[in-house]
């Protein structure tokens, strides 16, 4: 059996990825540039240090080891920032992920997963997003994951690549053992910056809108827990390894969360004082994003352990104190 190369195993799904497939017994190469990723999240298998930039780097990494399949999440995530950086976000999230494609191709490497995002539905026009909902990306981050997904099904019909496209909602939560957790720098992800503010490292928490068509008038999410993704990678592996179809698959609980639900969620779970200011609406962002993963549960036999809220931001909470050593 050869080995599961993981792009962007230093960052926060990627490292919780490489912890569930290393307890599977597979053997797992970690490919981070370590921009974003953090070498403490380096844990499990083997490492790589380069960038997706280098085509030299990959074809050396894929002469090196005898590697099966890929696991890709090596992305800027930020939707705010692709708005007013297109370029970075093209040039990393597309181009960098063609060189990844190329040389799978030229190492002779058929299957991959690849982490695409519930942003590429849009504006929703039913309550909850099955996958074939109309996509209509808001942002550059959006459409760069889609434009990859289209490459990968071209790719597919053209070439034979096997895929799972993984279409997550939102990640939350970390590691129930704390061994890895969500640490990104700049923080920009709602339950990490809520637990910043119990925490006093910020004063405050910015809901951003408040006058959204949604029932308190703040954006509704699907928050998943990050232990939950990193199992349906290792279940979409195995689909593509046993010969399963490629396809795309949600992944989220299917219930929606308000931006303010998800505060006083926040001030049960820690005890404490989490001061709210209100603001303008982020561009990019849609009202709701709920998803129907019942593909993924029937197709996969994916079954969330962790859909419950409070134990997401527990989870979250323990991580951040540990981290944060406070
Ligand atoms: N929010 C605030 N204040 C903040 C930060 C976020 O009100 O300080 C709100 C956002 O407006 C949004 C919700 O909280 O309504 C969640 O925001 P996040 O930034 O945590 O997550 P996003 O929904 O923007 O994006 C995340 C991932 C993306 C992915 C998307 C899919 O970061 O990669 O989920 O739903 F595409």
């Amino acid at each position: 059996m050869g080995k599961t190369l993981i792009t962007g195993g230093a960052g926060y799904i990627g490292s919780h990825t490489a912890k569930e497939l290393a307890s599977r017994d597979k053997d797992v190469v970690v490919l981070d540039n370590l921009s974003y990723g953090h070498r403490d999240f380096l844990q499990w298998g083997e490492f790589e240090e380069g960038d997706l930039e280098d085509r030299a780097f990959l074809k050396d990494v894929f002469a090196r080891h005898s590697i099966d399949e890929v696991v890709h999440f090596a992305a800027f995530i930020a939707v705010g920032e692709s708005v007013e950086k297109p370029r970075m976000y093209y040039e990393n999230n597309v181009r960098n992920t063609l060189n990844l494609l190329g040389a799978m191709q030229d190492a002779g490497v058929g299957r991959i997963v690849f982490s695409s995002t519930a942003a590429v539905y849009g504006e929703p026009q039913t309550p909850t997003l099955a996958e074939d909902h109309p996509l209509s990306p808001l942002s550059p981050y959006a459409w760069s994951k889609r434009m990859v997904e289209q490459v990968i099904r071209d790719y597919g019909k053209a070439y034979g690549l096997k895929s799972a496209i993984l279409r997550y909602f939102n990640a939350a939560g970390a590691d129930p053992e704390t061994d890895v957790g969500e640490r990104h720098q700049p923080e920009t992800h709602l339950i990490p910056l809520i637990l910043h503010a119990a925490l006093g490292i910020r004063d405050s928490i910015k809901i951003f809108g408040t006058d959204y068509a949604t029932p308190d008038g703040t954006c509704l999410r699907d928050y998943i827990h990050v232990t939950d993704l990193a199992e349906a990678h290792a279940l979409a592996l195995d689909h593509l390894a046993g010969g399963g179809d490629s396809d795309i698959f949600n992944l989220g609980n299917g219930n929606g969360f308000s931006v303010r639900e998800v505060i006083d969620m926040a001030r049960e779970v820690t005890g404490r004082e989490i001061p709210v200011e209100t603001a303008e609406r982020r561009a990019g962002d849609s009202p709701a994003l709920v998803s129907s993963s019942e593909k993924a549960r029937r197709v996969l036999g994916w079954r969330p352990r962790h859909a419950d809220v409070r134990e997401i931001i527990e989870t979250a909470w323990r991580w951040h104190r540990k981290d944060l050593k406070r």
